[in-house]
């Protein structure tokens, strides 16, 4: 998206909400930086606290900043036991749909019954309080039923997202040193069975940390079940006993929560570790002002547990708050395009926070899906994972929300924890831009930056940074504090650098303008391209490979790979398709390039930098600019030409 094509004076005033002007909302804001202490003592007190912090932020050792120092708590407990002693103990918690039309409900107590089993389950194998267990597994309920009980005992979860190939999940499982993992026989997608515990069996052959396996039943089919290692989710449920109580761990609100695997700009993925207190607090409040829920709400938030906004906000923020929310195992398009509209108008939701993709692939299949059913349940509508574009906005606002809905346009990350940049109806609504995620929550200090780290004139194109601490963000790398240090703080000091581009308008508005860096997000999903580089060059026949993002009208992005061959190969359309399903097998589908481009040379600079600039050019069709230092400008033309005869064939 280009900053200057942007409706800046476009506004909108749904009229389910009250809009005003914004004064509501400025001085909570300016409360939270003036006094972060006093805020967040006050804030505080919607969680249960096993005891008090000693200071509510200690930044004597920034960029690891401690929230809640000194304080005790437990995540389940604040999830569940607290619900359990109110009159919420009998009120839906989930209401699990499967991708087959199955429904499972859990109320709170359901839920807490289950998770103080799970959580015996894990003691009697010897897990203790800083044990990781990593956690490969669809959209089921034992997915969050896992987590809770890991929290339960004060162990750390990695989960590693279902779609993830073998490769991708053995490297997680190493970086965090898992003693236990939990997955299932089997997943579904769009009908069919998918063996993810085939794929775990692989991934367990290189990692020497993981002692026993939990297979949850979900779709029956036949699998290896490895003697001594291997055990069934219900199995091991039955002889935890009927009426179990597991005492929650007193966890320090500094104790790390879980880890999530993320990409970033090189390679290795990174390990996100968030902490106990302030994630906590973090996750409760921002759903509080962003989506504001009440005791009626169904709450659908579309996102996989596999990813951070699931944890924070299929997990952790709607159990804390107490809301009913409705987790969904399967795709929006199975068994028929009009599956979700179908869910929301059964299940009576409210309250629909998804993605800008799914957006614009409804607008593709076109309107009279949704006619076919009565949407007027829904309150409040949500959008994350990447920019949306105005059209898409003004569809979603005009369409699924007849004008009468707000959009909340939620800018976060994996490292925030929670949602930074919101229109806030729990606090106050000021007008919304279509495309715009409006204002800064409470706490955090967003600024945009230019090259030298001086603020950016309004309307003008720049670096997004936060210039002050809040109680969700990340606590550091795992095993890495100096990558975190680095990567998130090394380049302007004390201060966090996102690594996404931003303008912020006259009147203050935030729009977020995607990645600056090697990350791309395809279909919201975060796929570094460095990862796709190596996975390519894995492959004996690959020499080099350049990976970017190409603009695509459904997902956003997609990433497309120009790549040399090693002598011996030449290029094909077997190889390409090797080439693919060594991706899907390193990484996993989800980072299936849409084109995979087989060159004789890449344009490089005379230091034999590749040019990532020329080729994108390339690919969008742009004028190539200044070519002062390439090494050899045959080659541009070499992969101008060799792209046309692609996108020629691919057209045929
Ligand atoms: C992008 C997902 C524009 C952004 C929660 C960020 C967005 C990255 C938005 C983090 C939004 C997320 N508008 N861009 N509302 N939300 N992004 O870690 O580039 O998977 O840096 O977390 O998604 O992706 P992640």
């Amino acid at each position: 998206m280009s900053e200057t094509s942007l409706p800046f004076n476009e506004k909108y005033y749904p009229s389910n909400e009250k809009i005003s002007s914004g004064e509501k909302r400025k001085q909570e804001w300016e409360k939270s930086l003036s006094n972060p202490e006093e805020f967040w003592a006050e804030k505080a007190k919607a969680i249960d606290w096993f005891k008090k912090w000693d200071k509510v932020l200690d930044d004597s050792d920034a960029p690891f900043y401690k929230w809640f120092q000194g304080a005790e708590l437990n995540i389940s407990y604040n999830a569940l036991d607290r619900h359990v002693k109110t009159q919420r103990k009998n009120k839906l918690a989930y209401i699990w749909e499967g991708e087959m039309g199955e429904v499972r409900t859990y109320t709170y107590y359901q839920l807490y019954r289950e998770v103080n089993k799970l959580a015996k389950v894990f003691k009697d194998l010897g897990l203790k309080k800083g044990d990781r267990i990593a956690v490969y597994l669809p959209v089921i309920p034992e997915l969050p039923i896992t987590l809770l009980a890991s929290a339960r005992i004060g162990a750390i979860h990695a989960v590693v997202f279902s779609g993830f190939s073998a490769d991708a999940l053995a490297d997680r499982i190493n970086d965090s040193g898992a003693k236990l993992l939990v997955t299932a026989d089997g997943s579904y997608r769009r009908g069919k069975t998918v063996a993810i515990k085939d794929n775990a069996d692989r991934a367990l052959e290189s990692t020497p940390t993981v002692e026993k396996v939990i297979v949850v039943k979900r779709t029956g089919q036949p699998i290896q079940m490895k003697e001594g290692r291997d055990i069934w989710y219900h199995d091991a449920l039955a002889a935890a006993g009927a009426n179990v109580y597991v005492e929650p761990e007193r966890m320090q609100a500094t104790d790390p929560l879980f880890i999530l695997y993320t990409s970033g700009t090189t390679g290795k993925p990174k390990g996100v570790q968030h902490g106990t207190g302030g994630y906590l607090v973090w996750a409760y409040w921002t759903l509080k002002w962003a989506f504001n829920p009440t005791e009626e709400d169904i709450y659908w938030c579309t996102a996989d547990i596999g990813w951070i906004t699931g944890h924070t906000y299929n997990v952790y923020s709607p159990l804390s708050v107490g809301v009913t929310s409705l987790l969904f195992e399967g795709t929006p398009d199975y068994p028929a395009q009009d599956r979700w509209w179908d869910i929301i108008e059964r299940h009576g939701v409210t309250i629909l926070y998804s993605t800008p993709t799914a957006v614009r692939m409804f607008m593709k299949f076109g309107e009279e899906w949704l006619n076919k059913h009565d949407l007027n349940s829904l309150r409040i509508l949500g959008t994350v994972g990447e920019p949306i574009n105005p059209e898409a906005w003004k569809w979603y606002y005009r369409v699924i929300g007849k004008e009468r809905l707000a959009i909340i346009d939620t800018w976060w990350q994996t490292e925030t924890g929670g949602f930074m940049i919101a229109p806030l109806s729990g606090i106050e609504l000021t007008p919304l831009k279509p495309g715009s995620a409006t204002f800064p929550l409470p706490s955090v200090k967003a600024e945009v930056y230019d090259e030298k780290g001086q603020p950016t004139p309004a309307g003008t194109k720049g670096f997004l940074v936060i210039k002050s601490p809040w109680p969700g963000m990340l606590q550091t790398l795992w095993k890495d504090p100096e990558r975190f240090k680095q990567t998130y703080f090394g380049r302007w000091q004390n201060t966090y650098y996102t690594g996404d581009y931003a303008v912020k308008d006259p009147e203050g508005y935030f729009w977020l303008l995607g990645r600056a860096d090697e990350v791309l997000k395809v279909a919201g999903h975060r796929i570094g391209t460095v990862e796709l580089e190596s996975a390519l060059v894995s492959h004996p026949a690959v020499s080099e490979a350049a990976v970017m993002g190409k603009e695509d009208a459904v997902k956003g992005e997609v990433p497309v790979a120009f790549v040399t061959l090693r002598s011996g190969f030449q290029p094909s359309d077997e190889l390409r398709a090797e080439l693919i399903k060594h991706i899907r097998n390193t990484i996993g589908p989800i980072a299936t390039p849409d084109a995979i481009i087989m060159v004789n040379k890449l344009p490089k600079t005379r230091s034999g930098k590749i040019m990532r600039r020329v080729l994108k050019a390339v690919i969008v069709g742009a004028p190539l600019g200044d070519l002062s230092t390439i090494e050899d400008e045959a080659s541009v033309e070499d992969i101008k030409a060799t792209y046309e005869d692609l996108r020629k064939q691919l057209t045929k």
